[in-house]
């Protein structure tokens, strides 16, 4: 939620008290170059006592309520037939309007279990944009991922308030080539992650399900961040301002056929589940649930989070919560604009996204600027963002890099974690750097696993760029900092 201070000035508030905290660690900055050298210039590599602020995700790392915490405590850990998974089937029915509910580890399992029974090699599988679990597991399964964004989803200046929309021509012209018998299903992504957090409108998810549907095509929901697509059409969208977020959800589930999602981060538990009203679709899943993640009934989830996420699952719909952490980024963003750095614009759910090729323009796209920057940016300041750019592309199948469409760092802002003073440290430390930008260069790989590389990948800094930084930050700020 946002606040007008007496000045007009809106500014983001807690609507939460912090009564449980966990102690935050700065390292100077002569360790942390040591750290991320230790972590092959891979912040997925870095150990979290050498983090001040995580700003790798806002996955499985936001603030619980004393609520969800307390539902914990009551779980019923049973093989099957647990009352945790059926407070959580009510939660869902009653939020999603989907009365079929399949629970499983998390995000990408659904994402399995997707691919597993409804692809088949040489289908197609339209959608606004991949991410990279989801695009592994459909091209595994053999199927071919169509990324059939608008015209303005991956330019990182702009006003337009719905990039996660899915062309609706480009979507006619890719089934009329591919046949709707070769077409999987179409999937769209709420507040679409890899361009930056970025919403589709009711509008859009409508006129898609209006084509397909005829077609005998299904339309899939990947939900993670549903809540913060939700607020985005609620303050966005015309006619939907005085729209609950609990009834926009509704009526997105009302368009879709089916809905995945990591529970991870709009419900803020760690898990995931596949919802549907469609009897056949979950016919044909359910047989391979125990087979990979556990029995109906848990999921490979634990009944503990189970109990949370049926919580989780309604205490998103306030508007306090879908709002806590896009209200942050906006003020994040808003602020790094003013002093003149290229964020992603509009702000959108998740994270300050910033673009590494604006940012950094020296690098050129082979040698990693995203990555580059998520390194040179954990050195100046002990905050861990992530690389979304061709480090998170995996080679193609003659083993050639793929270019990214666009290269960004994610800072992520883990839903009522951080305050505003920590955002102000960060704008601050990114300022510093962006005036000492000429300093970083380029990575290139030494270990390189063929798979997701960008979890495992070891990368080293070109002409030993991490030293130079570190002596300059060094310089400004004492050896202390
Ligand atoms: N779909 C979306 C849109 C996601 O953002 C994620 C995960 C997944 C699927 C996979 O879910 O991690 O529970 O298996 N996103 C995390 C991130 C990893 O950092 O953005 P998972």
């Amino acid at each position: 939620m946002s606040i007008r201070l007496s000045n007009g000035k809106e500014i983001p508030i807690e609507m939460h008290k912090i009564r449980i905290v966990q102690k935050a660690r700065l390292a100077p900055a002569r360790d942390r170059l040591r750290a991320i050298e230790e972590a092959g210039y891979n912040t997925f590599l870095l150990r979290t006592r050498d983090i001040f602020l995580d700003m790798l995700t806002d996955s499985g790392t936001n603030a619980m309520t004393d609520v969800q915490q307390g539902a914990m405590m009551v779980a019923d850990d049973a093989y099957a037939g647990s009352e945790s998974f059926y407070k959580l089937a009510d939660s869902v029915e009653d939020i999603f309007g989907y009365k079929y509910l399949l629970p499983c580890h998390q995000g990408r399992a659904a994402e399995h279990l997707l691919a597993k029974t409804f692809i088949k090699p040489g289908q197609v599988i339209p959608m606004n944009y991949h991410f990279t679990t989801t695009k592994a597991h459909f091209e595994l399964a053999g199927g071919t991922v169509l990324e059939l964004y608008g015209a303005e989803a991956l330019n990182t200046s702009s006003t337009c308030q719905f990039k996660g929309n899915m062309d609706l021509d480009r979507l006619k012209a890719e089934i009329e080539k591919a046949g709707a018998e070769n077409v999987a299903f179409v999937r769209m992504e709420a507040t679409t992650n890899l361009i930056g957090g970025q919403p589709f409108s009711m509008q859009n998810l409508r006129g898609i399900k209006a084509m397909i549907e005829p077609m005998g095509i299904f339309l899939v929901v990947d939900g993670s961040l549903i809540s913060e697509n939700a607020y985005f059409i609620r303050q966005r969208e015309a006619g939907y301002e005085n729209t609950s977020i609990r009834d926009i959800i509704r009526e997105m589930m009302s368009i879709a056929d089916l809905c995945y999602l990591s529970g991870r981060k709009s419900c803020s538990v760690r898990g995931g589940f596949i919802a549907t009203n469609r009897k056949d679709l979950h016919d044909a899943i359910r047989p391979w649930l125990p087979v990979y993640e556990g029995f109906f009934t848990y999921g490979g989830m634990s009944s503990k989070e189970i109990e949370a996420m049926a919580v989780g699952v309604r205490e998103m719909t306030e508007v306090e919560v879908a709002g806590s952490s896009a209200d942050m980024v906006k003020y994040f963003v808003e602020k790094l604009i003013d002093i003149g750095l290229p964020a992603v614009t509009p702000p959108g759910g998740l994270a300050c996204h910033l673009d590494a090729m604006k940012f950094i323009p020296q690098i050129p796209q082979l040698q990693y600027p995203a990555g580059a920057l998520a390194a040179a940016v954990y050195i100046t300041s002990g905050i861990r963002g992530m690389e979304r750019g061709t480090v998170s592309m995996d080679r193609d199948r003659e083993g050639n890099d793929v270019p990214s469409d666009i290269e960004l760092l994610r800072l992520a802002v883990p839903r009522r974690t951080y305050t505003m003073s920590h955002i102000e440290y960060a704008a601050d430390r990114l300022k510093w750097l962006h005036e000492h930008r000429d300093l970083v260069g380029g990575l290139e790989f030494i270990e390189e696993p063929p798979v997701l590389r960008f979890f495992a990948g070891r990368m080293k800094a070109l002409e030993n760029w991490g030293q130079r930084l570190a002596d300059a930050f060094e310089k400004d700020f004492g050896p202390g900092c």
